[in-house]
This record gives structure tokens, sequence and C-alpha cells, in this order.
């Protein structure tokens, strides 16, 4: 079946399998590995993309079911060689370890932000449950969250580790 996409603002038409889901499509269709496949069974969050802005669980999604629409992964945050503010600022706050969830996070986060741009710390936690991090605690991404929500406000990030 054919399946037309447009990914973080570049169109896609690709014949796939019925049974081909969004996160293989991704990845192996288009070669954008920033997306990951942690548990494939709707847990973990590593595979989390934006579909019409809305953060989803790729690994739960059908490409034929993402026909029209338009995903922005990990791939698609970097503008013009300028990273995300979300990216900047797990960076800074050193919000990832081994980095495998991480692509995930940020497009959580991302969502996150977009609907609510002064998010509270609970709020934080709150929207991240759906993600997984094994290697990890929490407090390092939820700071780099509320820096990056201070600097897509406009405010100037705060110094690493600062509130
Ligand atoms: S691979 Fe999709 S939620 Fe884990
Ligand atoms: S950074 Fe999340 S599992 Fe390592």
């Amino acid at each position: 079946m054919n399946v037309t996409v447009r990914v973080n603002g570049k169109a896609y038409t690709m014949d796939v399998e019925p049974r081909t889901l969004l996160v293989y499509f991704l990845r192996e269709h288009l070669g954008l590995t920033g997306t990951h496949v942690g548990c494939d069974t709707s847990s973990c969050g590593a595979c989390t993309v934006l579909l019409n802005g809305k953060a989803v669980k790729s690994c739960t999604v059908l490409a034929v079911q993402a026909d029209g629409a338009e995903i922005t992964t990990v791939e698609g945050l970097a503008r013009d060689g300028e990273l995300h503010p979300i990216q900047r600022a797990f960076w800074e706050e050193h919000g990832l370890q081994c980095g495998f969830c991480t692509p995930g996070m940020m497009l959580t986060a991302l969502d996150l932000l977009q609907r609510n741009p002064n998010p509270t710390d609970e709020e934080i936690r709150h929207g991240l449950e759906g993600n997984l991090c094994r290697c990890t605690g929490y407090q390092h991404i939820v700071n780099a969250i509320r820096s990056a929500a201070r600097m897509m406000r406009g405010g100037a990030p705060a110094a690493a580790g600062g509130r």
C-alpha cells in the first residue's frame, strides 16, 4: 500500500506492507534511526515521535494509519545546524546518559511544552510517565525540560544544574 507522509518537513511516498509499523517505516524505509525500538509493546516510549504535533508511540501505529500525516522525529529538531532548545537543555543539564531513550523523551517534552509552556515539575514528571529510562534518575531530565521551557518562552537558559 502507498503511504504518503511529511517527515521533518520532507515529503515521502513509499509502498509498504499493510502490517508495517510506523517505527519500522521510519527506521528501515526512511533510514531515520534516531527513533528507537525499546520494548515493542508500548511501554518504554523510546519510539515516540510527533504525529500531527502529538506525541505517539510509533510502535503502536501502523504506517498506513499515518498516511497524510506530518511527522517529527528527533532528526527534525535541530534547524540549520542549531540544536533545538530541548536538545540544548538536555545537553546542558545532563539529561541523558546512554541516549537510547533520549529521542523519545525529547519529543514527549516538545509535545508537553507546546501544550503547556510553563509546566511545574510535577506536570513534567506526569508528562514523562510513558517514557522509561533505565540508566539514570529523572531529576536531570526534569531540570532539562524546565530549562527548555524557559528558553522556549524566550528566557535565558539556566546555568547547568541551576533552577
Ligand atoms: S518501542 Fe514503542 S513504547 Fe517501547
Ligand atoms: S538515557 Fe535512557 S536508558 Fe539510557
